[in-house]
Order: C-alpha cells, then structure tokens, then sequence
C-alpha cells in the first residue's frame, strides 16, 4: 500500500447505547470498546481511522460528503436509518469513496421491517450479523480495495477484488447521452455531471473501476470540456477524454454522449445505459427493453 490509508469509520443513530441497548441482540461491547478494537486492528494493518457516531441524519450526510478527498474508505453502521433513510443512500451515492455497510445484527434474521437495506445498492458491500467482527471484515475488504494486502494469517481468504489489477479484467461500456440547455459553460458542466452521476448510481460504478471516459459533444457545444465536470467530481486520475461528434445534418442539438469503460462483473444484458433529458429520444429502444426484460 503506498502511504496510509484513511479510513472514516461511521456509527448511526442509538450506536452511541451500545452495551447498555438490547445486549441480547447486540452483545455487551460499548461504542468506546468497538471503536477501541477497530483501531487496534488498523493499526496493525497501518491504516489511520477516524470513528464517529451521530444519532443525526444530517450529520451523518455532512460527514459521508466530507469524506470526498480525505478518506479511502467509509465502514458504515447506518442503524435503522439502513432501512429507510434515501437521504444517506444518495449522500454516498454523490461521493466517490467506496462505502462497506455493516450491522452487528444479522439484519435478514430479524423483524421484516430490518430486511430490506436502502444503503446497500451504493455500498461496495455489506457485511451483517457477525457482531464486531463485521466492521474487522470491512476493515480487511477495505484494506484490500486497491492492493494485494491479505488479511493476518496470510493469503486464501479470497478478499481479492476482480478490480483494476485483477488478471480478471472485464472491461464493459455504458454509453449515456444527455442534452445542455444552452451553449454555456455551466450549462454543459451541469447536464454532464448529471449524466455521471445517474450512470454511476444505475450501475453502481466505483471510481477505481474506471478504466476509462470518452465524451463527444455536437459541434454547437463548445463553451466547456465536459471532462472539467468528471474532474470536479474527483475523478482525477480517471483518464478523460473530449472529442467533437460528427454534424450530422438533422440530429439533436446541444448533445453530450459519454463512453464510460468499466472493470465490471456486470453482463451485457444487466448494464443500464442512460439517456436523460431530449437525448432519451435518442434510444427510445432502452425503455422498451426494460420494460420487457425477456427480451422478445
Ligand atoms: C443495526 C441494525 C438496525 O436494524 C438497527 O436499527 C440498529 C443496529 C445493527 O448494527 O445490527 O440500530 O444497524
């Protein structure tokens, strides 16, 4: 690993009760053992981490959107804010740090209400009901995100990612295609981080697993490059590329098309291509086909 790894470590609401809170469900460790435990593990694997709990939606949002930058990582215990809170699922939906949810509670072997996780879908994963031992696991997947580090006790655990060095690169294309509503700098920067973003949320991209984004703009935009915007996003070693799209004599005007390469177990059938705003006229065929996933 080159330098030290950042981890934010965040706790939601009634986390702060541990030990004294349903101990039956979540076991006798207060918050200050589980944080204790955490760090102790991260130092041996020469990771810094920052633990917070708040009992707070907002403050939780606030430090997910600080994270951009400043941490690697984010092991997050949303508590019962996992089942219904879309406000965190789209905070960590807008930044590009991998996020591994965990619970101490086997969340599927409890009450129906717990069994659906609104977080998950924009998580790199989630690990739930191994106690303490869930935020370890994240700590190890996460340790693991971007190199060869094998867990203590050595190599076989299988916490090797398919990623960017995997041998098992795939690399697939998700096309997107938005309109700009003027030819204006903020305008085009606008519509393109709006198309990044839906692509990245349809089909939960991570950053590390691009390879790779080709813009295109109708020769009527040329007020921005549109890579300023993924650039601004953070992605700055993604490599960006702009192009000019041929004038073609009746086409929709003022349009954006992306080619986002991907490392991705994704099949074909399964990547969501994204067409917003007049440009969804452009593969009007995409609703068809979802609407009727047979394919026929
Ligand atoms: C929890 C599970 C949630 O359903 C619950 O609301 C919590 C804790 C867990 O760690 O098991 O507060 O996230």
């Amino acid at each position: 690993m080159i330098g030290k790894k950042k981890l934010l470590i965040l706790h939601g609401p009634n986390l702060n009760l541990l030990g004294k809170r349903e101990k039956e469900i979540y076991g006798i460790y207060t918050l200050e053992d589980l944080d204790a435990m955490i760090r102790r593990e991260a130092e041996k694997l020469g990771i810094t981490v920052d633990c917070h709990q708040s009992n707070h939606e907002g403050t939780l949002i606030d430090l997910i959107h600080g994270a951009e930058g400043k941490y690697e990582g984010i092991i997050f215990n949303p508590g019962a804010f996992t089942h219904y809170s879309i406000a965190l699922r789209d905070a960590l939906a807008a930044v590009s740090v991998p996020a591994v949810e965990v619970h101490l509670s086997n969340i599927y072997a409890r009450e129906e209400l717990r069994r659906r996780s609104v977080i998950a879908p924009v998580a790199r994963g989630q690990i739930s009901g191994l106690g303490p031992r869930s935020y370890l696991l994240a700590l190890y997947a996460l340790a693991s995100e971007d190199s060869s580090f094998c867990p203590p006790g050595g190599g076989g655990y299988g916490f090797e990612r398919a990623g960017a060095r995997s041998p098992e690169l795939n690399v697939r294309g998700i096309r997107g295609a938005i309109d700009a509503a003027s030819n204006d700098e903020g305008e085009i920067l606008a519509a393109t981080a709006e198309l990044l973003r839906q692509i990245v949320t349809d089909n939960a991209v991570a950053k590390e697993n691009v390879a790779a984004v080709i813009f295109s703009l109708t020769p009527d935009l040329n007020a921005a490059f549109p890579a300023k915007a993924a650039r601004r996003m953070g992605w700055t070693d993604v490599p960006l590329f702009c192009s000019v799209e041929i004038g073609v004599t009746g086409a929709l005007p003022r349009c954006i098309r992306v080619l986002m390469l991907v490392n991705t177990s994704m099949k074909p059938r399964e990547i969501k291509h994204v067409y917003l705003k007049g440009a969804a006229v452009l593969r009007e065929d995409l609703e068809a086909a979802a609407a009727d996933p047979s394919g026929v």
